[in-house]
């Protein structure tokens, strides 16, 4: 299986660079041959949940579905600490590994949501995620694509990204959109690109909801490149009335149902369907749930968890609907062809020009903004020495040395916020405030964490020496970028006095 070659890098200039992107993307194959060897452990937990007994019974074969939940822009874990979850490739080879013990087919869903809250406001670097996401659900086979919120902030940039995805039907039963390409409803009154529901033969019916939102809009990008769609949707009860009414829902039939909502939404969603639904949750919740939820006379409802970190199974047998949850742990071998994804985006963001784009996006930071940790060096000898003795001071430089495919994560808004001071603030790092040539550099005291990573904006302080005019810090502040995704075993009391200083 050829990869990406980077040698051809260069050629890529700036006019010609995403459509040569997209080419590279499109001479990808799907990979069932490499299918790595499963791992000597892999951590899965069944329940049977007591809902079973009492689904009616229709006339079904068996089915079973492998769901994951939404990505928010992750394709790989930070690589920060031990005991990373989730990641592309190693999620990719868990859909082999979770397969149906009895070797039949699962229908494969991608909840949808693969854009981060952070690229939501900046055009290139969603469209990164979302084109290296959409582009791995067609490697992964996926049978359809629910569509979360978080992935409307390119509608009308999505009809090219579909072409990626081939035939996969991406689904979204209760959205209206006006003034895009992708809206003029056909005869049946829904817009071309979505569709209202996904049934494979003798399947359950699958439904993704968009959040309700009467009249919202969504806007792409700042400046003279912003452009807002208008978008709307629909209760979802409302939604799955009038699909009934059309012949497209039929409630004597299993159905399972994605949805981004509220406990009230998942309240109202699971007495309308009643005992034959099944609700998955697509929010942002970390972990996934461990066990289908029940209420009386209820659909059952779990949550399915953020970033790649879980494989849910749904099985239907005679005894019952069973619920599995397969996490992706660090002893699941990568799937090759997924791994280079990553390098793949990465160089898109390169390309795209992802960290510029966010570099300055969050305006003035307050109290004078950011001056950088020399400035701090004159008054404060003592703290500024044991600063430099720690593993703050060369963070950017963890980075840099971070390769996917010849492309450094310094490339990545994701990760360069939490390894710098300020990123986004006109005086932080990669300011455009300062000269080009120092921009990116580490001599300006921004690249790496810094004094003011934990005390804030210090440029009034250094001035004035006043303490109203900077935090102290404490716990929380560590807790921000050392949270349980990235270092999960935290303990400040062990971790504080490597990097001590008060009083000086
Ligand atoms: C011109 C000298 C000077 C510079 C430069 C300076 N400080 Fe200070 N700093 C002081 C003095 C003096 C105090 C003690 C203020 C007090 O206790 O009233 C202080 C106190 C502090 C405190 C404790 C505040 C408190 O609430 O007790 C922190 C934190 C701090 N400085 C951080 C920084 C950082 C970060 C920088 C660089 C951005 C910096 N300082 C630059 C003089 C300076
Ligand atoms: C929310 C903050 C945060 C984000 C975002 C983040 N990191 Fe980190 N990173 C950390 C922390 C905290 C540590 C130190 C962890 C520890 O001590 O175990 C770290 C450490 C590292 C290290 C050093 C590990 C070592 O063994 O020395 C690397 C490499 C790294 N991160 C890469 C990345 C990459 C790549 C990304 C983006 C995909 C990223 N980080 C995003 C907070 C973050
Ligand atoms: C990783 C986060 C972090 C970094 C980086 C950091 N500090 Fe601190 N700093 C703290 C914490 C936490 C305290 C303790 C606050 C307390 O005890 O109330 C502290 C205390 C201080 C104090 C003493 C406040 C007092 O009177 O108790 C000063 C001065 C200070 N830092 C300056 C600096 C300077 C200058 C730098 C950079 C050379 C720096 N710090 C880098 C987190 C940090
Ligand atoms: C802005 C993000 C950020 C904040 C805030 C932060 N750290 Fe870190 N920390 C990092 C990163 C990134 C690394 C990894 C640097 C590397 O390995 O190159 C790290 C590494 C460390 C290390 C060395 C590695 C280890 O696990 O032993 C210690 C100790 C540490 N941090 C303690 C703290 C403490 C205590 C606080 C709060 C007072 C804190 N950090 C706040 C980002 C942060």
């Amino acid at each position: 299986m050829s990869v990406l070659d980077l040698s051809s890098k260069p050629l890529l200039t700036t006019a010609c660079a995403t459509s040569l992107v997209l080419l590279a993307v499109l001479s990808f194959t799907k990979s069932e041959a490499s299918k790595p060897a499963p791992p000597a452990v892999i951590a899965s937990k069944t329940i049977q949940t007591p809902i079973a007994a009492s689904v009616p019974v229709v006339d079904l074969p068996p089915w079973s579905a492998l769901v994951i939940g939404p990505a928010r822009g992750k394709l790989e874990p930070c690589g920060c600490s031990g005991g990373q979850l989730g990641g592309i490739d190693r999620l990719s080879s868990m859909l082999g590994f979770a397969a149906p013990p009895d070797g039949h087919q699962a229908v494969r869903i991608a909840a949808g949501g693969v854009v981060a809250e952070d690229a939501r406001a900046h055009r290139s670097w969603a469209k990164a995620q979302l084109e290296t996401l959409w582009q791995s659900f067609g490697m992964m086979s996926m049978d359809m694509i629910g569509l979360a919120e978080s992935d409307l902030v390119l509608m009308d940039e999505m009809a090219g990204v579909k072409v990626l995805l081939g035939d996969v039907p991406v689904v979204a039963t209760n959205l209206l959109i006006e003034g895009t390409k992708l809206s003029a409803p056909n005869s049946a009154g829904e817009t071309p690109f979505f569709q209202r529901s996904y049934q494979p033969p003798g399947g359950p019916q699958y439904f993704s909801f968009v959040p309700k939102a009467a009249k919202a809009q969504s806007t792409l990008g700042s400046g003279e490149d912003a452009k807002t769609i208008q978008w709307g949707a629909v209760d979802a009860v409302q939604a799955l009335k009038t699909l009934q009414v059309a012949g497209i829902f039929d409630p004597s039939t299993p159905s399972v149902v994605l949805f981004e909502g509220t406990d009230a939404d998942r309240d109202a969603l699971g007495a309308f369907l009643g005992e034959s639904g099944t609700l998955l949750r697509v929010n942002d919740e970390y972990e996934a749930s461990h066990a289908l939820e029940l209420a009386d006379g209820q659909s059952g409802s779990a949550e399915l968890g953020t970033r790649l970190r879980y494989v849910v199974r749904l099985d239907s047998r005679d005894t019952g609907l069973t619920y599995h949850l397969n996490t992706v742990t660090e002893d699941v071998p990568g799937d090759e062809v997924l791994a280079s994804m990553r390098g793949l985006y990465r160089m898109m963001l390169e390309v795209y020009g992802a960290r510029d784009s966010f570099a300055d996006s969050k305006g003035q930071a307050p109290l004078g903004g950011f001056v950088g940790s020399d400035a701090c060096a004159s008054c404060h000898q003592d703290a500024f020495e044991i600063w430099q003795e720690s593993l703050h001071y060369v963070a950017m430089e963890a980075l840099a040395d971070d390769l996917r495919d010849g492309s450094p994560a310094t490339n990545d808004p994701n990760c360069v916020y939490c390894h710098s001071v300020g990123f986004g603030y006109t005086s932080g790092y990669g300011s455009s405030s300062l000269t080009d040539e120092l921009r990116w550099a580490s001599l300006d005291g921004l690249a790496g964490v810094g004094c003011e990573s934990c005390h804030g904006p210090g440029g009034q302080h250094a001035m004035t020496g006043a303490a109203e005019h900077i935090e102290r810090s404490g716990e929380h502040t560590c807790l921000e970028c050392h949270d349980s995704e990235n270092d999960p075993t935290f303990h400040f009391g062990r971790k504080w006095p490597d990097i001590e200083h008060n009083n000086q």
